[in-house]
C-alpha cells in the first residue's frame, strides 16, 4: 500500500466498506482530487476492487480523478439545467477561459467540467465552483464571477 495514505486510512477500521465515501472525501479535500495511488490503497485497505471504487466515485460529481485548476467549474448538463440555458453557461466559460470541458487553463487557475445533474434542479441553471453551488446562472453572472476570481 502507498505509504502516502497509510496514516489517513488507519483512522478508519479496515475492511469496512461503508467508510468508502468519507475516505474519498478526505483524500479529495487533501489533494483536490483522488490520485490513482489512493484508489489502489483504498482497494487494498477496504478489500474492494478498484473498479468498484471508480464506479462509486464517478456516481458523485464531487469526486475527480485528475488535478483541476485552483478554481474548478462544473457546469450541470442535466435536462433541467439544459432547458434553462446551461449550454450558454458552458459556452461563456469556454470563451472566457479559452478551454473546453476537461481542460485546465495554462496558468493552472481554472478548469472546466460538464457534469451530470448536480441535484439542485430547482435552481437551474446551476454552476459549481470547487463544490459550492451557484444558482440561476447567466452568462453575465459567469463573466462577473471569472473577473472577480481573476482579481483575487
Ligand atoms: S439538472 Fe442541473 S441540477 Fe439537476
Amino acid at each position: 500500500m502507498s505509504v502516502e495514505f497509510v496514516d489517513l486510512l488507519k483512522k478508519y477500521p479496515t475492511g469496512r466498506r461503508e467508510n468508502l465515501i468519507p475516505i474519498l472525501q478526505e483524500i479529495q479535500d487533501l489533494h483536490g482530487f483522488i490520485p490513482e495511488t489512493a484508489v489502489s490503497a483504498i482497494a487494498e485497505y477496504l478489500d474492494i476492487p478498484a473498479v468498484k471504487i471508480f464506479s462509486v466515485a464517478t456516481f458523485y460529481n464531487e469526486f475527480r480523478f485528475n488535478a483541476g485548476g485552483k478554481y474548478h467549474f462544473q457546469v450541470c448538463q442535466g435536462i433541467g439545467c439544459q432547458v434553462d440555458g446551461s449550454e450558454r453557461i458552458r459556452t461563456e466559460l469556454g470563451r472566457l477561459l479559452e478551454i473546453s470541458p476537461g481542460e485546465i487553463t495554462a496558468d493552472g487557475w481554472f478548469s472546466l467540467e460538464w457534469v451530470p445533474c448536480l441535484g439542485v434542479c430547482q435552481e437551474a441553471p446551476v454552476l459549481s465552483v470547487n463544490g459550492e453551488m451557484y444558482a440561476k446562472m447567466t452568462p453575465v453572472k459567469v463573466k462577473q464571477m471569472v473577473e472577480k476570481l481573476r482579481s483575487l
